[in-house]
């Protein structure tokens, strides 16, 4: 068999695996919400050992990239991940080329890529945040696997003119749909507005992962976090949910609202804890 060959049937299997569509799917429906225009938004995904090597060859790296932090605590740990550049639009039609496979190597210190990033590309630009983040909440919840962050349309508006303190935004989150409280009952975090792709922004939002599963990044988007593909999806659509009845109620006047009676006996129903300090009871 020639090496093309090979390599064509490597790739189909490739493609095939689980992960790899669940990248394609998510980057596909995210950018149809109009959430990641351009190359906006960046996923990465913890993945195990034992399902990567169904379909990768895990002893065979491409290359290795260096990192600019070190994270020894996901050392041997294997991801997929969007390319820093690579458009959401483009992910389903060529997976191999916006999506990578990686193992962090055993200091903690670079990445092996053992498939896709073809043609030279790199993990997304956001990986201190993504891997920062990710060993904040594995400390807080071992079956943590997803970060994603994504430029919801309305979250962005809503950091315009509201108030960015985390309790306040929370309780107005949580009054926008009844089933706010019950879905994020832990809250939202805020760090200020800071460039991006950088450390700086990656070690300020992983210590707000310390105490949050979601953190906005004030005119720029929303880091969110979770076990599964579909939960973590469900919660960023949740909150951008919440966002737009926000964003259309604007400046006209409320007549009837969701009061923190209401949200307490809902707490109650659902028997989730609110985040302390949000309701005044
Ligand atoms: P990347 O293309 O490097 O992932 O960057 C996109 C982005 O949203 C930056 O915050
Ligand atoms: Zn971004």
């Amino acid at each position: 068999m020639t090496s093309a060959v090979m390599n064509s049937k490597r790739y189909i299997g490739n493609i095939e695996a689980p992960f790899i569509q669940e990248m394609s799917e998510v980057t596909h429906l995210m950018w149809s919400l109009g959430w990641d225009e351009l190359n906006g938004g960046n996923i990465s995904y913890l993945l195990d050992e034992a399902e990567v090597k169904k379909y990768i060859n895990i002893h065979e790296s491409l290359r290795t990239i260096d990192l600019t932090f070190p994270v020894t605590e996901l050392a041997g740990k294997y991801f997929i991940v969007t390319g820093s550049g690579k458009y959401f639009r483009n992910v389903i039609k060529d997976p191999e080329a916006n999506l990578g496979v990686l193992r962090v190597n055993e200091h903690g210190k670079s990445v092996e890529i053992l498939w896709g990033l073809r043609e030279g590309a790199v993990p997304t630009s956001e990986l201190a945040s993504h891997f920062m983040s990710h060993i904040e909440r594995l400390k807080v919840d071992p079956t943590h696997r997803i970060v994603l962050h994504t430029h919801a349309t309305n979250v962005i508006a809503m950091t315009f003119t509201h108030d960015l303190d985390e309790l306040k935004l929370t309780k107005t989150l949580w009054e926008m749909c009844t089933e706010c409280l019950v879905v994020f009952p832990d809250g939202i975090g805020v760090v200020p507005w800071m460039v991006p792709g950088s450390s700086e922004i990656g070690r300020a939002t992983a210590d707000k992962m310390k105490e949050f599963r979601v953190v906005i990044w004030p005119q720029h988007g929303i880091f969110v976090t979770g076990p599964m593909m579909d939960a973590t999806f469900g919660l960023v659509e949740t909150i951008e949910k919440a966002a737009t009845i926000y964003n259309l109620i604007g400046v006209r006047e409320v007549k009837q609202s969701i009061t923190d009676q209401k949200l307490a006996d809902l707490a109650a129903a659902f028997r989730v804890s609110p985040k302390e300090g949000v309701l005044e009871l």
